[in-house]
C-alpha cells in the first residue's frame, strides 16, 4: 500500500518522532561535502506547485536529487493549466508518467486530500490553503530540537497573521503531539475563531503571548490572500505586533527566534533580530531539506 503525507492532524507522536530522527540523520547528507545517496534511485519525483515558492519547492527538488531521483517541476505559469487542464487531470497525467512521488502545492485547503486517492503516487503536500503544511512544520519541530533538545515541555508563542497560516496549523498539530505549550498572538481580524478550540492560548497582542517563550516563531503577513482591512497598515503591524529587540527581552534570555520565510523585512521581526544570534530561519532552511529527504524515503522504502 503507498503512503501519503498530507498533514500532521493524523500522525502519531511516534511517527513524528521517527521522521525527526530519521532527519538528523539526513542532515548529515545535507551538510556533508557529497551530497548523493541512492535511496531514492530509479524513482522520480514531480513537484506540482500552483503557488509561488522559493525555499519548499528547491528544498523538495534537492532533496530528491541528493537521494538520487529524477525530479520534475511544474509550475501553474507555464504549464497546461494555464490553457485551462483541471486539477485532477493535470495529476493524473503526471502520475502517468511513472510519478513515484508527487508534491503539491495549491491554494485550496483539501487539493491535496482529493488527489491523493486517484493516483498511484505518494502525494506529499507542501502547502494546501490556508489547511496544513506538514513538512515546514516537521522541519521547524527538528530545528527545534536541535537547539533545546526535545519538544516536550517547551513554551512556543507564535505570532502573526494565524488566520491565512497553514504553517501554524501543522505546527499546532505537531508541537501539541509532541508536548509542547502553544501561545498564539497577533491582531483580533488575523487571529482564527475557534482556534483555541486546538489546545492552544490566544492574546490580541504580542507582549503576553512571548512571555517566558523558549521559541518565538513569527509569521507572515499573506498580503496575497488578504482582503483589504484586516489591519491598518504595515507601519502599525510592527508598531503593535513586530518582534524587535526590546519585544523578544520578554521571551527566555535563551530563546530562538524562527521564522518559515519569505519574510517581510521590518514587518513581522526587525533586522537586527533577523540578522542577530537568536535567529535560526537559516538553519530552518536546511533543516527543511533534511526532513523532506527523510519523508520521501519513509514514504517509498518504509518506515513511515
Ligand atoms: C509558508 C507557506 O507557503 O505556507 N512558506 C514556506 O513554505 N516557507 C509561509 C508563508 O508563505 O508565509
Amino acid at each position: 500500500m503507498k503512503q501519503s503525507l498530507l498533514g500532521l492532524e493524523n500522525l502519531t507522536a511516534e511517527q513524528i518522532n521517527n521522521i525527526l530522527s530519521h532527519a538528523s540523520e539526513m542532515k548529515k547528507v545535507v551538510l556533508s561535502d557529497n551530497k548523493k545517496i541512492t535511496n531514492l534511485q530509479g524513482k522520480t519525483v514531480v513537484n506540482l506547485f500552483y503557488e509561488n515558492s522559493t525555499r519548499t519547492r528547491t528544498s523538495f527538488e534537492l532533496a530528491a536529487k541528493y537521494m538520487g531521483a529524477n525530479a520534475a517541476n511544474i509550475t501553474s505559469s507555464g504549464s497546461s493549466v494555464e490553457k485551462g487542464e483541471t486539477l485532477i487531470d493535470t495529476a493524473e497525467t503526471l502520475n502517468a508518467m511513472g510519478t513515484d512521488i508527487l508534491v503539491m502545492r495549491h491554494s485550496m485547503s483539501g487539493a491535496p486530500n482529493v488527489i491523493e486517492p486517484l493516483v498511484d503516487a505518494s502525494v506529499i503536500n507542501a502547502g494546501d490553503g490556508m489547511h496544513e503544511h506538514p513538512t515546514q512544520a516537521l522541519l521547524d519541530m527538528l530545528t527545534m530540537i536541535e537547539h533545546k533538545g526535545h519538544i516536550e515541555g517547551l513554551k512556543v508563542a507564535i505570532i502573526g497573521d494565524v488566520y491565512h497560516s497553514r504553517v501554524v496549523r501543522s505546527n499546532i498539530y505537531g508541537l501539541k503531539k509532541l508536548g509542547a505549550e502553544v501561545t498564539l498572538g497577533g491582531p483580533a481580524t488575523l487571529m482564527a475563531k475557534d482556534i483555541d478550540k486546538m489546545g492552544v492560548k490566544t492574546f490580541n497582542n504580542v507582549q503576553e503571548a512571548i512571555i517566558d517563550a523558549d521559541v518565538v516563531m513569527a509569521l507572515r503577513i499573506q498580503l496575497e490572500r488578504q482582503k483589504k482591512g484586516l489591519f491598518p497598515s504595515i507601519r502599525e503591524y510592527f508598531k503593535f505586533f513586530g518582534i524587535d529587540e526590546s519585544r523578544l527581552k520578554l521571551a527566555k534570555p535563551d530563546a530562538i527566534v524562527m521564522h518559515p520565510g519569505p519574510v517581510n523585512r521590518g514587518v513581522e521581526l526587525s533586522s537586527t533580530v533577523i540578522d542577530g544570534d537568536r535567529s535560526v530561519i537559516t538553519q530552518q532552511v536546511t533543516s527543511g531539506v533534511a526532513v523532506r529527504m527523510a519523508v520521501m524515503d519513509m514514504l517509498i522504502n518504509g518506515g513511515f
